[in-house]
């Protein structure tokens, strides 16, 4: 599993010991669940779920549970439920960035083709929706349709922005908002209330790990400049060569000159850095404080979800949530 990185640290150890049992049953919910009569869907969600993932959102969803009561048949089911709409929305939104990488292996498109991964993608999410709905309970199918519609216009509003360099900041963070802290916080809330917790509890962790989302997508988009492919598990450089105008960067141009903004500018035409080189991107970016300041940023957020968690009784479990704040700012992958 690509939780690597999570298992050096003690902490993190700690959280990975106190929901792996409950991981695994998540594990076999998930595998159980991913078949269908046609095979070409079994194999796609067969191949991401071995690809590894980092499984955040089954994570979040459990220690919610925890934090309002017990983990019940319910919280696992909608761990897997969460895992698989975060699995269809990877698998869409490599179709749409042309991706080649997810994971550390091929992305699904690059294996399959666009035409069965958009199937295969909508398959997932109707299967995640069906796990649901067993629940009988409209209040957890509200926020899902709620959420899968707030991601695929999340989407629909990041196409619109592609290639352009005026950027700002407000636009940034809406879709931030939408495609990574709304499926943060949803699980969080699914959480809550599988584990019985009142509406109070389930907003309070709710926002908790909304704030945990954006600062992870903050740090995501650091690290897509600043890591390395084989850590990342996708290539570096990609958000810039997709046309997607990020933070770091969105604060570097605050202050760029003309020349490094035609740069930039022209990463965003031609789609490669063949004419401004990579790491002529990042020294302009570092020249203007665009990283030290997405990560203080991001740090704003994280410590807004500290503050949250820091009101729930002390338990292992609200030590594991605490944890997990810090290993979001501080990961490589
Ligand atoms: C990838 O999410 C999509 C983003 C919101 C950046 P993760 O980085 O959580 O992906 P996996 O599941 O660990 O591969
Ligand atoms: C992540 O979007 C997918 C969604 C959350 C919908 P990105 O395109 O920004 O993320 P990566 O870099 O492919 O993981
Ligand atoms: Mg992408
Ligand atoms: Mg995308």
């Amino acid at each position: 599993m690509g939780l690597s990185k999570l298992g050096q640290t003690f902490t993190a150890r700690e959280i990975l010991d106190l929901v792996k049992d409950d991981l695994e049953r998540v594990e076999r919910e998930i595998s159980l669940e991913s078949v269908a009569s046609v095979d070409a869907v079994t194999t796609i969600s067969r191949y991401l779920q071995a690809g590894g993932g980092k499984r955040l959102r089954p994570i979040l969803v459990l220690l919610a549970s925890r934090l309002a009561g017990a983990v019940t048949d319910g919280t696992i089911r909608m761990a897997a439920v969460v895992e698989m709409i975060h699995t269809a929305t990877l698998v869409h939104d490599d179709v749409i960035d042309i991706a080649k990488t997810r994971r550390g292996r091929p992305s699904s498109n690059a294996i399959w083709g666009n035409h069965t991964c958009v199937l295969a993608g909508d398959w997932l999410y109707m299967q995640a929706f069906q796990m649901a709905l067993r629940e009988r309970n409209f209040r957890v199918l509200d926020l899902l349709i709620t959420l899968t519609q707030m991601m695929v216009e999340g989407e629909l509003l990041q196409l619109e922005c592609i290639g352009k360099i005026a950027i700002s900041e407000a636009d940034y963070m809406e879709l931030v908002d939408r495609k990574t802290a709304s499926l943060f916080s949803a699980c969080a809330r699914l959480g809550a209330m599988m584990g019985a917790a009142d509406e109070p509890t389930e907003a309070r962790l709710g926002e908790f790990s909304w704030n945990l989302g954006i600062a992870f997508q903050l740090v995501d988009d650091v690290l897509d400049f600043t890591s390395h492919e084989k850590v990342l598990g996708k290539p570096v450089g990609s958000d810039l060569r997709e046309g997607k105008v990020t933070l770091p960067l969105i604060y570097a141009l605050e202050h760029a000159s003309t020349e490094e903004r035609a740069l930039v500018d022209n990463v965003l035409k031609d789609g490669n850095y063949d004419r401004a080189p990579f790491a002529q991107i990042l020294r302009l970016i570092e020249r203007h404080r665009g990283f030290d300041r997405v990560r203080e940023r991001a740090q704003a957020f994280t410590d807004k979800a500290r503050a949250i968690v820091i009101e729930f009784p002390d338990s292992p479990y609200q030590r594991a949530m605490l944890a997990l704040t810090e290993l979001v700012t501080d990961r490589d992958h």
